[in-house]
């Protein structure tokens, strides 16, 4: 059998996807930056055989759920990637990060796995793309796996969706920020505090679907867009300040959306507003730039420029960890996005 692998790393939304239509295009455009500690590998032995036949095996052992997911999107684009009709796939894909940290893994296993399919139809093929359409195909085919993963296999900072801002963004792939962002972003750090390790309570299928009614839907998309060209300007000056105001309202109003929904869900948990009020303390206090964002989930993303990384991680560990599960967090940065590793 014939081998390829891929690592692709998560992300962490600044102006957040919430909401979709059609065969997962998004309502409004969304920015990320691109992880590096936190990542999945994917390993994919193939092999051209009549029909299709796979065996999945996450963190060495077989695992039937995954399997069955992955089957079916694969079952699902399988009209414009004939070869998987008939082959024989081995997957082996891990992640980073324990699988019980409360971290979504969707984003860096589907980007993973859409760069190892974009491979294997080269090999299979025998047509190399340049590397621009290589990572445009599997961006697009990550979408369809999980919204989100498109944008992992960039590094730095990265947009999808269709934005006046920039008029080569897309609906149907994510593109990298066109232009350089000021220094003082190049290596932001996002410390991913787990204030809990449990699954999320809403699958982010039915966490998109409360959109479809939600009475403030069609304001947010608004607010979304405009935060997306602030969010640019401020990628471009440095002004950490507007960067703090626009990345808290993003991650509160994505809440706000998910308590104010029919039927509502509450994900933060009592320690994650400890933890916010907490940072909103220290910054008043010491004018040090730190600021939170967090998923769809009760976790916290933390961040702040590398410059201030030893006052900021000593006082997580003094004050913060406390409010984490088993003082557990996890250190990690912006990062250069997905790699071939065989
Ligand atoms: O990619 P999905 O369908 O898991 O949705 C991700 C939604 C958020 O993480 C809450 C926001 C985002 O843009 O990543």
């Amino acid at each position: 059998m014939r081998k390829i692998a891929w690592r692709s790393p998560s992300n962490i939304a600044l102006v957040k996807y919430w909401g979709k239509r059609g065969v997962q295009i998004p309502e409004n455009p969304s920015l990320s930056f691109t992880l590096q500690a936190s990542f999945s590998e994917m390993e994919i032995s193939f092999e051209e055989k009549k029909g299709f036949d796979m065996d999945f095996y996450f963190e060495g052992k077989a695992n039937e759920k995954f399997k069955t997911k992955i089957a079916q999107f694969l079952k699902s684009i399988e009209e414009n990637y004939t070869f998987l009709k008939n082959i024989h796939l081995q997957i082996h894909s891990k992640n980073s990060f324990p699988h019980s940290a409360g971290i979504a893994s969707s984003a860096s296993s589907m980007s993973a796995l859409a760069l190892c399919i974009c491979s294997i139809g080269e090999e299979i093929l025998g047509e190399k793309l340049s590397a621009e359409s290589f990572l445009q195909q599997a961006s697009s085919l990550a979408r369809l796996a999980s919204g989100s993963a498109c944008r992992s296999v960039y590094g730095g900072a990265v947009v999808w969706g269709s934005t006046p801002a920039l008029p080569a963004a897309s609906d149907e792939y994510a593109m990298p920020l066109p232009f350089e962002m000021h220094p003082i972003f190049q290596d932001y750090r996002d410390t991913i505090l787990i204030v809990s390790a449990s699954e999320k309570s809403v699958s982010s299928r039915a966490g998109h679907a409360l959109m479809n009614h939600h009475p403030f839907a069609q304001v947010r998309y608004q607010q979304a867009n405009s935060n997306l060209v602030r969010l640019i300007d401020v990628l471009k000056n440095g002004n950490t300040e507007s960067f703090a105001d626009i990345v808290e309202n993003e991650a509160l109003t994505l809440h706000g959306l998910m308590m104010n929904s029919d039927p509502s869900f509450i994900l933060m948990h009592p320690n994650t507003l400890k933890i916010i009020a907490l940072i909103r303390d220290f910054r008043a206090q010491t004018s040090i730039p730190v600021c939170f964002t967090l998923d769809a989930g009760p976790n916290i993303h933390l961040l702040y420029p590398e410059k201030w990384k030893e006052a900021i991680q000593k006082w997580i560990e003094e004050e913060l960890a406390a409010f984490c599960e088993n003082r557990y967090y996890i250190h990690d940065c912006i990062g250069k996005g997905a790699e071939l590793i065989q």
